[in-house]
């Protein structure tokens, strides 16, 4: 279908099922196990329920915010997804023409398909980038990547924390031997690659297991990039976060593709606020939280804000826009996104990001803990 006819991210999904080689569509769509936890992401947001305010003169309304201190056109950023190559020939470099046309903060992933140099090369003059990072059993390998990514003026550093071993995907995993060169690119430096149980499984060998908060001063003493961990599923881990003296965390179960049966980021923020807030962590500008998982709708995006997210991380939607339409693809869904924060903020009665507050949402349904 062309490109007009996309009315909303949902759409995006179902032109790539179409399109995308049976091998990608299982990489990019599978979660773990029995899938429960995916489901749940976009089910969390349909239980919480708005209290809009009405005349407020809403004739100009603003979404745009900061993000670490960088400036972000959405309060929304793009998340790192893998292995861009198996859905598009250009890969993640659809999202960084994209990104730097709309002023969009693109997360680069450890295990993208194109380069880390070949993304940064595409910048536009002053574009903002995050790094996904999958820290290496070979510690020089990590301390090397992410010195060379702040060199060439990465602004924040996410962690991903919910990945020990990678999730069973069966999805994935039925659709064995890889031997496609989006994998195998990714795999220059990260060695340990095994080719026969999945996509997912096959590049990320690699990937330490014994990492521990101990790990954290290591970090810290690397690199003067803020770190933000991103994969926190209880308060317990936000509250060690806040004490470890990390710049933020996202709150994410990686799309339902790690421990399945996980809950959403939605329904972790409310006990996570409530938790760090009683400790007088929360507000502190100098720790931001994210939420990511099922967001589809600016709607959704607003309700982690209102209950104290300072942005929202998207995944898949974006992966499947460019899968479908490439760049293109991409700005629309951004486009999208701007359509649906202007309509919401409206009729919710924000005229900015700062007005979107505690009370316009019911949240009852969302345990605190
Ligand atoms: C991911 N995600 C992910 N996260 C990460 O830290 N490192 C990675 O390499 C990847 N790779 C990846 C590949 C694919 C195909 C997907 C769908 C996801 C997780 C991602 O950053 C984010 O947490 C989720 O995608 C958010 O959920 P939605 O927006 O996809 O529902």
């Amino acid at each position: 279908p062309p490109l007009d006819n996309i009315i909303n991210l949902h759409d995006f999904e179902n032109v790539a099922k179409i399109v995308l080689p049976e091998k990608a569509w299982a990489y990019y769509s599978s979660a773990s196990d029995d899938e429960i936890t995916i489901r749940e992401n976009r089910m969390a947001y349909q239980r919480v329920w708005w209290r809009p305010r009405i005349l407020r003169d809403v004739s100009s309304v603003d979404w745009s915010t900061t993000i670490l201190g960088q400036k972000s056109t959405l309060p929304v950023y793009i998340s790192a997804t893998a292995l861009g190559k198996l859905g598009h020939p250009d890969g993640e470099l659809c999202l960084t023409r994209a990104a730097a046309n709309h002023g969009v903060i693109q997360m680069i992933a450890t295990l993208a398909s194109c380069s880390f140099d070949d993304i940064i090369d595409a910048a536009a003059p002053g574009q903002v980038f995050f790094l996904q990072l999958y820290v290496n059993r070979d510690r020089e390998i990590t301390r090397k990547y992410v010195q060379h990514a702040e060199k060439r003026g990465v602004k924040g550093l996410f962690i991903t924390v919910d990945a020990p071993q990678l999730g069973r995907r069966e999805k994935d995993m039925r659709m064995k031997h890889v031997d496609d060169d989006a994998g195998a690119e990714v795999q220059k430096g990260q060695d340990g690659v095994k080719k026969d149980q999945g996509v997912a499984r096959a590049i990320s060998s690699f990937i330490d297991p014994s990492l521990s908060w101990k790990d954290i001063p290591w970090f810290k003493s690397i690199t003067k990039m803020p770190i933000i961990l991103k994969g926190i599923g209880s308060a317990e881990d936000a509250v060690l976060a806040y004490e470890a003296g990390v710049q933020g965390i996202v709150l994410s179960n990686h799309g339902g593709r790690q421990l399945d049966t996980a809950r959403s980021g939605i329904e972790v923020l409310v006990e996570v606020v409530t938790a760090l807030r009683l400790r007088g962590y929360f507000p502190d500008p100098k720790f931001e939280i994210y939420v990511d998982g099922g967001v589809r709708r600016a709607s959704d995006v607003l309700k982690a804000i209102a209950l104290g997210a300072k942005a929202v991380g998207v995944g898949r939607p974006f992966l499947y826009a460019f899968c479908a339409y490439g760049q293109e693809g991409v700005e629309k869904a951004i486009q999208i996104f701007r359509d649906e924060f202007e309509m919401n903020m409206r009729l919710l009665g924000a005229r900015t990001i700062d007005e979107v507050v505690p009370d316009m949402v019911d949240a009852s349904s969302l345990k605190s803990h």
